[in-house]
Formats: structure tokens, C-alpha cells, sequence
């Protein structure tokens, strides 16, 4: 581990109050690291939100266990806790709390279940970065929670994953396991993804992304960028280089972008009112949450709306960023779902979100006027549902 990393991981740790922190080549990288210190193996099931991304359901194959779908409620997009004690066996090795879009789960009923089954909680803080419940920042109720710096997560280090536990039995268990098995990425990985970061601080601004995600798509799939998900990701079988740290050049990044997150999450906080705003003055109802419990800090915001596939298309011909996960229970819409045991009518609510949630743009490049563009163009082109 170079010094940049570890200068990173302990400023990471740091700002959770945590004793240690563990960085790793994505989000993904970083849950296999929990469950395989877990000895999660053949035989277990772990259990997760139906709503959610096939690379996080990858880990859990990769080592053998069956994931097990909770259905979501359908406000926050999170795990809907009644349904949760059904769908815990004796198996059940994990729960997974995916805090979907910046809402935060709700964290009384699941460890209040975890605790009275004896089942650690592992918190998806991929999508929340200083989201609070009742006051608690999340990340810091399970046993352990990890994060992602994929290009459109709360802030991005072009790709990457961090691990947070204070439980000093599984930390030992991820440091051994990155002694002995962790490779670190190539010079060629490196050297592109350095490239990538520097387009997307030059060019990547709302009216580009649509046209720029679909050249990097493109580019992915003839292996010519380091994308976050190659083709070889949408089969339930680990590659022999999966499991690998992370660059200097993440870890520097990193840790700069740490250092502004107070400014982030206040200006992610700060548009997500303002689109509240927005979108009340047409008509539309804006988010729906217990504000006296969760004070969610949101990466992008959630709408519910008719014709999403065409009011997807036009948006990119005009210029306007609409994001589209999750297009699936499993996202993206081309995951083998049998591959992953999703039967279609598992997850009645998740499956209905996929088809009608669009997200609108909430990071740092995102002005009043162009929430306010957004709004336009959304409140025009279609019903909300
Ligand atoms: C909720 C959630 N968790 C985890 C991940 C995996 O993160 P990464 O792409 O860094 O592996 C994703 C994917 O983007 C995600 O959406």
C-alpha cells in the first residue's frame, strides 16, 4: 500500500470516528472484502434489497452464498422492513442495508431483526455519503459498511470502494485477506483511468453526459477505458485480477475531494431542497420522508414518471441529464436475472420502480438553472406517476 493510500484510509476513517478503513478498486471490491472476512461461502444466503445493482449481487455469488430479495417500500426505494423477518433462515449469514438514492434505511427495524436473529448488518453506503438517521450518520450501525467512487456516486475518485468497521476481529480478517490475496492495478489501469478523471473534471457537465456515457459504453465494451463494468461482470463468475486495491491516483484524489465533503453533501442538500421547490410549484409532489427521523443527503433524486423510456430519449437529444437506475431489479436492464435467482415477481414494488424512476442530476456541476431546465423539461414531456 502506498502512502497515499494509507494517508486516504485513515482520513476516511477518521471522519467517521472509525479506527480503520480499508480502500479497495471499487465498491463491489470492498463488500467481497466484508463477506469473504465474514466467511460468508457455499450453502449461505445473504440478504438484500430487490432494487439494486447486479455488481453488488456479484460478490455474493463469487463465494458461492444465495442472495435472498427483500421487496422495497415505495417511497425511499429502501428495503421494506416488514417484509424482512420472512426471508431470514438459518442460513442467512448477512443483511445487506442498501441506503437507495441518499434515504436511509430504516435502521431501528433492521437491527432490531439482525440483533434478535444474531445476523451482522452490512450497510450499502454507495449512494449515501452523510446521509443521517435519527442523528446517526449512516455507515455507522452494522458491523460494517462500505462505499463506492464510481463516476456517479457522491463524489468520485474515477472508480473506487472503501470499507468501514470498528469491529477489530473482522478488520484483522479484511487485512490478512488483503495481504495475502489483493492484487494492486496495472500501470495501464492506472494510466487510463488518470486519463478518464481528467476528461471527466474537462467535459463532463449535464447537457455533455448523455453523449459522453455513451461513448464510454461503447469504449467499455471494446476494452478501451477502464470502465466500472466490463462484459465479463454480467456472468456470476469471478475474474482472477476482481479482487484489487486501488491506484495513488484514486487515493490522492480521494482524499482532496474528503476534504471539500462538508461542501458537497451541503450543496447536495442544499439542490435536492430546491427541486422539492420546483417541482411542488408544478404541481408534482416532491420527495416523501420522515424528516423528524432521516436527513438524507441525496446523490441523485428520484421521480416517478410516466413514458420513462422516451422521456429518457428525448432528454438526451435535448441535452438534459436524466439518469436511469435502477432500470431493473438487478441493473442494467441487460443482467441475466435467472443467473442471479431473481425470479420476475419477487420484488412486485422494485419491479414497478424500474419502470417508472428517473433520477435528476444532483452533483457539484448542478446549478439552480439547471435544476430549474430539468424541472422544465421533465414537467413538460410527461406525467408524474
Ligand atoms: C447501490 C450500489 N452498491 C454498490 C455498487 C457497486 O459499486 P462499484 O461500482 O464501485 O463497484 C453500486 C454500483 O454502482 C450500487 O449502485
Amino acid at each position: 500500500m502506498s502512502g497515499n493510500c494509507n494517508k486516504y484510509e485513515s482520513a476516511f476513517a477518521k471522519q467517521f470516528g472509525f479506527d480503520c478503513a480499508f480502500s479497495f478498486w471499487k465498491g463491489r471490491v470492498a463488500l467481497y472484502a466484508i463477506l469473504k472476512a465474514m466467511c460468508v461461502g457455499p450453502g449461505d444466503e445473504v440478504v438484500l434489497p430487490g432494487y439494486t445493482c447486479v455488481m453488488d449481487v456479484n460478490p455474493i455469488k463469487y463465494l458461492g452464498a444465495r442472495p435472498v430479495y427483500v421487496d422495497i417500500e415505495p417511497d425511499t426505494f429502501n428495503m421494506n422492513v416488514e417484509l424482512l423477518s420472512g426471508k431470514i433462515s438459518s442460513k442467512t449469514k448477512a443483511i445487506i442495508a442498501q441506503h437507495t438514492y441518499g434515504y436511509t434505511c430504516e435502521m431501528d427495524g433492521i437491527m432490531k431483526i439482525a440483533d434478535q436473529n444474531g445476523i451482522p448488518v452490512i450497510e450499502d453506503c454507495c449512494l449515501a455519503f452523510g446521509s443521517k438517521y435519527k442523528g446517526k450518520t449512516a455507515g455507522k450501525f452494522g458491523k460494517a459498511a462500505y462505499f463506492s467512487f464510481q463516476w456517479n456516486k457522491p463524489y468520485t475518485t474515477g472508480l473506487g470502494g472503501m470499507v468501514i468497521t470498528n469491529d477489530a476481529e473482522l478488520a484483522g480478517k479484511i487485512e490478512t485477506l488483503r495481504a495475502n490475496e489483493m492484487c494492486a492495478p496495472s500501470g495501464k489501469e492506472t494510466i487510463m483511468l488518470a486519463a478518464q478523471l481528467a476528461v471527466y473534471r474537462l467535459f463532463i457537465y449535464p447537457r455533455t453526459t448523455a453523449f459522453i456515457q455513451t461513448v464510454f459504453r461503447y469504449l467499455t465494451k471494446k476494452g478501451l477505458v477502464v470502465g466500472s463494468s466490463g462484459v465479463s461482470e454480467f456472468k456470476p463468475v469471478k475474474s482472477d485480477d476482481f479482487f484489487k486495491g486501488i491506484s495513488s491516483v484514486q487515493a490522492r484524489s480521494g482524499f482532496r475531494q474528503l476534504k471539500k465533503s462538508q461542501q458537497n453533501i451541503a450543496q447536495r442538500r442544499k439542490m435536492a431542497e430546491f427541486y422539492d421547490h420546483l417541482l411542488e410549484k408544478k404541481g408534482w409532489s416532491a420527495r416523501r420522508y420522515d424528516a423528524s427521523i432521516m436527513e438524507p443527503v441525496m446523490v441523485r433524486y428520484p421521480v416517478r414518471i410516466a413514458e420513462k423510456d422516451k422521456a429518457l430519449a428525448e432528454a438526451a437529444k435535448a441535452g438534459i441529464e436524466l439518469g436511469s437506475w435502477f432500470e431493473c431489479p438487478l441493473h442494467p436492464i441487460e443482467t441475466p436475472l435467472a443467473a442471479y435467482d431473481y425470479e420476475v415477481g419477487m420484488c412486485p414494488e422494485a419491479e414497478k420502480a424500474s419502470m417508472e424512476v428517473v433520477n435528476l442530476p444532483l452533483h457539484p456541476r448542478v446549478n439552480e438553472k439547471v435544476a430549474e431546465k430539468t424541472v422544465e423539461f421533465i414537467t413538460s414531456f410527461t406525467e408524474i406517476k
